[in-house]
């Protein structure tokens, strides 16, 4: 069946025409308080206002040619004009045992997410882009779109011309180093940069390094063999230790979906030579820049977007411009999503002004962009040493911590319990704030078994199964009518409409939110009404609402990216 909310806002407009000839929107809402019933539509309020008439008599009319008997008790009038509807038991039942569905909406989104940097570690950073990105990819597919996930890892740029000629340099061997030995080569080679290119002529060794360095960025550039063949080494031993990130939380993400910066390479001169036919380009300190209105620096300057760098180099803002070139061009995105931290939203800002100026992006193209993860200090987390965390470690002891809490309990399947457990801990704590917002990491919050966490809602999915294991089939809700039962089954109409709201508004917390609610209506229903007690149809009918209540549990986690174990 449909959703109730737009059956009941279509029929009320129909009584607006009738009554005053105009449609109006119903402006349906939650009821606020149980006491009012359902729903509530504050119609008469604005017709009011329009017509200068007193609400409650509009109300009244309306009400007279409200045509809602098959679906709803009497309409009651309340306040200022409020229109409070009530839906009948069997209306609830009915979307309860009829939950709507989503058929294809034939569009193409690309998701941007994830995009750790090569030869460094993933941070908590990407830990964020990564679980965002995952849940929306879910929540997207689910309503009906065909999902298109790009990596876009960094993985081009100055600092590999430097890397490949410390590893020359020092008469390293590429195949022998892992992510740490990379990260390490990095931070040595870094610094012999800095050194060189203090020093102004080449004639020492140190002043070489910095012209030797620009040089192999040049030869990596253009494809030289060599050099591509160290360079595709530090990468893969990079995406190996992503996947195994990757592996470790559960994401969807595979090596198909890796376009890197790199990938670009080859589209970096049509973008400047585009850009400069349509005259956007400026030259400025031998660099080629675009100035778009409105965009100043602090001291009021025009801020520039460096599309070709002085030195002939590409940077950041070009590679970005050619992924939406090729986001909207080849992959014929009908909606693009970037899931990156908030520090970047000026250059989001500026690189979607830019290509729809430039006629590239004609599509929405939206920022996802979300807070610092802080550590206890309530600074952003780093080690003791003001080092990156690693993502590893931090997982690992989440999945310690939920493993602790399984102590002792029977018919558990102890490892992939914890790792279910703790990693969706992580994952929920992530998802469940607006994601606007920074948050503490603080593990025992997250793998706290009450209030809003993920494994509070774990443990409500499970508890379920164990009571659906006892109970045998039942998968039709034929009668509510303890306010428990209505409430839930209330709540569990709703779950279409919050997934919708999740794709549209990119905040996975609204879900987080709705599913802590249900979870909250199911325990009142547990104490409330009792289940394998009850005889007959009662029996039959709350045994259906708790699979419906299951199902709706499962799915919910199962969009954002957290596992349902069947006990813990
Ligand atoms: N690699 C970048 C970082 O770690 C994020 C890339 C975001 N995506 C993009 N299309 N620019 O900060």
């Amino acid at each position: 069946m449909s959703a109730l909310p737009p059956v009941l806002s279509s029929r009320i407009t129909a009584a607006t025409e009738a009554v005053f000839g105009t449609p109006y929107d119903p402006e349906l809402r939650s009821a606020t308080k149980p006491e009012f019933g359902h729903y509530q539509s504050n119609v008469a309020l604005r017709i009011g206002n329009a017509l200068n008439k007193p609400p409650r008599e509009i109300a009244t009319r309306l009400v007279a040619e409200l045509r809602l008997d098959d679906l709803c008790e009497q309409p009651s009038i309340a306040g200022p004009g409020f229109i409070n509807l009530t839906l009948l038991p069997r209306t609830l039942a009915k979307a309860v045992n009829e939950p709507e569905t989503f058929s294809s909406n034939g569009q193409r989104v690309v998701v941007d997410y994830s995009q750790p940097n090569v030869a460094k570690q993933m941070h908590v950073g990407h830990l964020r882009s990564t679980v965002i990105g995952d849940a929306l990819c879910n929540v997207l597919a689910f309503t009906g779109y065909v999902v298109i996930r790009q990596n876009h890892v960094g993985d081009w740029g100055t600092q590999y011309g430097m890397m490949i000629e410390q590893l020359l340099e020092e008469g390293l061997e590429a195949e022998s180093l892992d992510l740490e030995g990379l990260q390490h080569l990095y931070e040595r080679s870094r610094k012999h940069f800095e050194r060189s290119s203090g020093i102004r002529q080449h004639s020492d060794a140190d002043g070489n390094f910095a012209h030797k360095a620009r040089l192999r960025v040049v030869a990596l550039q253009s494809g030289d063999p060599g050099t591509r063949t160290m360079w595709r080494h530090m990468v893969e031993v990079s995406l190996d230790d992503f996947d195994k990130v990757y592996a470790l939380l559960g994401t969807n993400l595979t090596r198909a979906d890796v376009v890197g910066e790199s990938a670009y390479n080859d589209d970096l001169p049509r973008v400047v030579s585009e850009l400069d036919e349509q005259g956007l380009l400026t030259e400025s300190d031998g660099a080629r820049c675009a100035f778009l209105p409105g965009f100043l620096g602090r001291d009021g300057n025009p801020l520039p977007v460096i599309v070709r760098k002085s030195d002939g180099g590409f940077g950041y803002s070009a590679t970005d411009l050619a992924a939406v070139r090729h986001r909207v061009g080849t992959l014929h995105a009908d909606r693009i999503v970037y899931v990156v931290d908030h520090r970047q939203a000026l250059h989001f800002d500026m690189i979607f002004t830019l290509a729809r100026t430039a006629g590239w992006l004609d599509v929405p193209a939206e920022h996802v962009s979300f807070g610092t993860v802080l550590g206890p200090n309530g600074k952003p987390f780093k080690t003791r040493e003001g080092g990156t965390v690693k993502l590893v470690e931090l997982l690992d002891r989440a999945v310690a911590r939920a493993d602790a809490l399984l102590a002792g309990r029977e018919g558990v399947d102890r490892e992939a319990t914890a790792r279910a457990v703790g990693i969706g801990a992580v994952k929920y704590a992530d998802l469940s704030s607006d994601r606007g917002n920074d948050y503490v990491f603080d593990l025992d919050r997250m793998v706290a078994m009450t209030g809003n966490t993920g494994p509070y809602l774990q443990y409500a999915h499970a508890r379920l199964t164990r009571l659906l294991s006892k109970a045998g089939p039942s998968t039709e809700v034929t009668q509510l009518t303890d306010p428990a039962e209505l409430r839930l089954a209330l709540l569990l109409t709703g779950f279409a409409s919050t997934v919708e709201q999740v794709a549209e508004t990119l905040q996975p917390h609204r879900l987080c939110t709705y599913l802590y609610d249900v979870a909250s209506a199911l325990s009142v229903f547990y104490e409330q009404c009792p289940v394998l007690s009850s005889e007959g149809e009662t029996r039959a009918s709350r045994i259906a609402l708790c699979t419906a209540t299951r199902k709706v549990l499962q799915d919910g986690l199962g969009l954002l990216g957290i596992e349902a174990p069947d006990a813990m």
